[in-house]
């Protein structure tokens, strides 16, 4: 099964990482000391992500193989599997060992592929379920790569950081789909703005100022269920509302760089423009939060699905010495979506600290779902109310034979 003794050398980057706030502990049973043995990778959810993960992977790391697929849906896996396939570069198309026996559908996939010989899971589907996927995979003692968001509400929070517990407990090694955290510009400003150069902050900025993501008209031939999973970026059960799906990539930012996860928020949002047409869900377009961080650290908030919109995609704190983007300080190096897998096998194999990201990206994603309770309800959400919270969102009995109908689109007040 070898494909060569290429193994990993720990990078600069992992250090910068570490000196970053990575936890380090030492190796444990679960950790693969031998960089040589080649480990088997099985990939969750084969969209759009889940099939670039899976290139980023074996186009960073040497001694995998991507042995097994799973989705809820047939051509999904066959068009993942043909453009994993069609790959030219013999090198890295000897990472790919594929059989029709190790590709699964249906809507227990993921728990087919959990019982191969997988050492590594990718989790990609959208995030309602990946609660369920990632505590079965921390069971199952994988390895494992996990998207954003990691959960859609607070049940779905906890539950996620009960199995990264439990993953530490396991030694087993967890990294997120927040790539900013292997980013270099990134986690050489954030060392530097926790070593003090822009001195004690007092105030940040996080903006997704985006445009409309995707929406499909529903098909004659498919079931409510297949609908809403197809459609899922417009289902709130589904994804999360936008300031969960893209927003939270800033948030995570402004958590990493104050250290803290914020002690309450409030917030506004609409729908301002979307019609209420079935492809366009019921989630909302616009979310505006004041979340406040301990010593009275105010940070503002937008998230938007608006054409033209202004402002686009960014972070920024200001402190008592300068204002910094939390990128402004490092230079770029590697792709950050190949680096977060080089890291994780590295911590996988010994050859770099030990990551384990579930906590920090579940605190960064309750960020977002404290933000969305806020505005939804317009109360004020504390940390402590969002994480205690009995919102459950995702239905329990996914059945293709059922009817999961939309809405109703929340009002402020009687949400
Ligand atoms: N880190 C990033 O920059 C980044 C970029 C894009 C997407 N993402 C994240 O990746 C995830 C997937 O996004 P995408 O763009 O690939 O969407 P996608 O629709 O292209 O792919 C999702 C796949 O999951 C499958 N799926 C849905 N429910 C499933 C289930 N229960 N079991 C198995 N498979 C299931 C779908 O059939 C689909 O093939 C999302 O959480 C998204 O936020 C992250």
């Amino acid at each position: 099964m070898g494909i060569g003794n290429g193994g990993m050398s720990r990078r600069d980057f992992a250090k910068a990482s570490a000196l970053a706030g990575f936890s380090i502990l030492a190796a444990g049973a679960a950790r693969a000391q031998d960089s040589a043995e080649t480990l088997k990778v099985g990939l969750i959810g084969c969209g759009g992500r889940g099939t670039g993960a899976a290139k980023n992977l074996i186009d960073g790391v040497d001694n995998v193989k991507i042995t097994a697929l799973a989705d809820v849906f047939e051509d999904k896996v066959r068009n993942c599997r043909h453009e994993l396939e069609k790959i030219k570069d013999p090198k890295i198309k000897a990472k790919i060992a594929l059989t029709d026996e190790q590709c699964f559908v249906g809507l227990d996939a993921f728990d087919k592929l959990l019982k191969t010989d997988v050492q590594v899971v990718i989790l990609a589907t959208p995030p309602y379920a990946r609660p369920v996927h990632f505590e079965a995979a921390v069971n199952a003692g994988k390895h494992i790569f996990t998207e954003k968001p990691v959960a859609v509400d607070p049940v779905g929070i906890r539950r996620f950081m009960d199995a990264a517990r439990e993953a530490e407990k396991k030694k087993l090694s967890v990294v997120a789909g927040t790539q900013r955290r292997h980013q270099s510009p990134y986690v050489e400003t954030i060392k530097r703005i926790h070593d003090g150069e822009i001195g004690e902050i007092l105030a940040g900025r996080a903006y997704w100022n985006g445009t409309l993501p995707f929406s499909h008209e529903r098909k004659p031939e498919w079931s409510d269920l297949e609908y809403r999973l197809r459609n899922w970026y417009n289902q709130c059960w589904t994804c999360g509302d936008n300031i969960l799906e893209q927003h939270v990539h800033n948030l995570d930012i402004i958590n990493w760089a104050l250290n803290a996860h914020p002690e309450k928020v409030v917030a506004s949002g609409g729908r301002a423009w979307k019609p209420f047409e079935e492809r366009y869900g019921d989630i909302w377009d616009n979310f505006t939060c004041d979340y406040e961080y301990p010593n009275g650290v105010h940070v503002l908030s937008m998230s938007r699905h608006w054409d033209n919109s202004a402002s686009g995609v960014f972070e920024e704190v200001t402190g008592t010495k300068g204002k910094s983007t939390c990128r402004n300080l490092g230079k770029e190096k590697e792709d950050p979506y190949v680096q977060e897998h080089i890291d994780l096998f590295a911590s996988i194999r010994g050859a770099g600290p030990y990551l384990n990201e579930g906590i920090q990206v579940a605190e960064s994603c309750l960020t977002a779902i404290m933000g969305r309770m806020a505005a939804y309800t317009g109360a004020e959400v504390s940390w402590n109310d969002a994480l205690k919270s009995d919102l459950s969102l995702v239905p329990e009995d996914l059945d293709f034979a059922k009817a999961y109908p939309l809405g109703p689109i929340p009002v402020p007040g009687q949400a």
